[in-house]
């Protein structure tokens, strides 16, 4: 695991973006996994700058909300289509999330990971971090082996994502179809960024902490290509 520590959000944001934009230049049909999060949104804003072609790339969104309609504008779907897929040259049908809305969501969750095998697997995963240490939307006690299905989220991580249902935890859903932490490992590369004072002891349990189920993302650790890029906040607890 490479720890890129860097002096603040803008700064850190950049290098992200400029490491996907890379990958991209560099593999045109990259099979890109994309996260979610406030984090994420300047990561977007950068890319779509930078005027990087997406035309031959596959993406696949590490997770969605189950029961939000793909037009509701908190749904993932949304959200991607707002910050990046509406700005830039992607083939729509090559942007793939998973399917909130499905009757069967086990069939779901395999029918996405079937979509990932035949696409090849993913190239480079871009995660984000939750303040439960999940990654995707894996909750404290996910299977470091999980691969995707659906997941109740804790209480904890619908109030940090409360923000964008009005403030109203009770608004944001129960419930969300996520990659597991098994489908996140199997990426040939993983990028992790993290910023902000909230996320110090987090990153800190992540990358220093033992292996364990109680925080997902420090599964990270036994990435063989990892790079987790901090800002000095996120960075205070390391
Ligand atoms: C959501 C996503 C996660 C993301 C997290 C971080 O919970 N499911 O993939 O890592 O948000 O959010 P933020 O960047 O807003 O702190």
């Amino acid at each position: 695991m490479e720890i890129v520590p860097c002096p603040d959000r803008q700064r850190a944001v950049a290098l992200t973006a400029r490491l996907i934009e890379a990958r991209l230049r560099a593999k045109p049909n990259l099979v890109l996994g994309l996260a979610t999060g406030r984090t994420m949104e300047e990561v977007y804003a950068h890319l779509v700058a930078s005027g990087v072609s997406f035309a031959h790339c596959t993406t696949f969104n590490l997770d969605e909300y189950v029961g939000l309609p793909p037009d509701d504008p908190n749904s993932y779907i949304s959200y991607m289509r707002h910050h990046l897929f509406d700005h830039v040259d992607i083939d729509p049908a090559r942007a793939n999330l998973p399917d909130g809305m499905a009757p069967d969501l086990t069939a779901a969750g395999a029918a996405y990971e079937a979509r990932i095998a035949e696409a090849g697997g993913i190239d480079l995963q871009l995660l984000g971090i939750g303040e439960s240490g999940h990654i995707g939307f894996n909750e404290p006690l996910s299977a470091l082996r999980s691969r995707t299905r659906d997941k109740i989220l804790t209480p904890t991580t619908r109030g940090q994502n409360a923000g964008m249902f009005g403030g109203d935890s009770s608004a944001v859903p129960k419930r969300a179809l996520t990659m597991g932490v098994g489908t996140i490992l199997d990426s040939r590369e993983l990028v992790l960024l993290a910023s902000g004072a909230s996320k110090a002891k987090v990153v800190a349990r992540a990358v220093e902490g033992p292996l364990t189920a109680r925080i997902s993302a420090s599964a990270i650790q036994m990435h063989t290509c990892c790079k987790v890029v901090v800002d000095a906040d996120a960075a205070a607890e390391l």
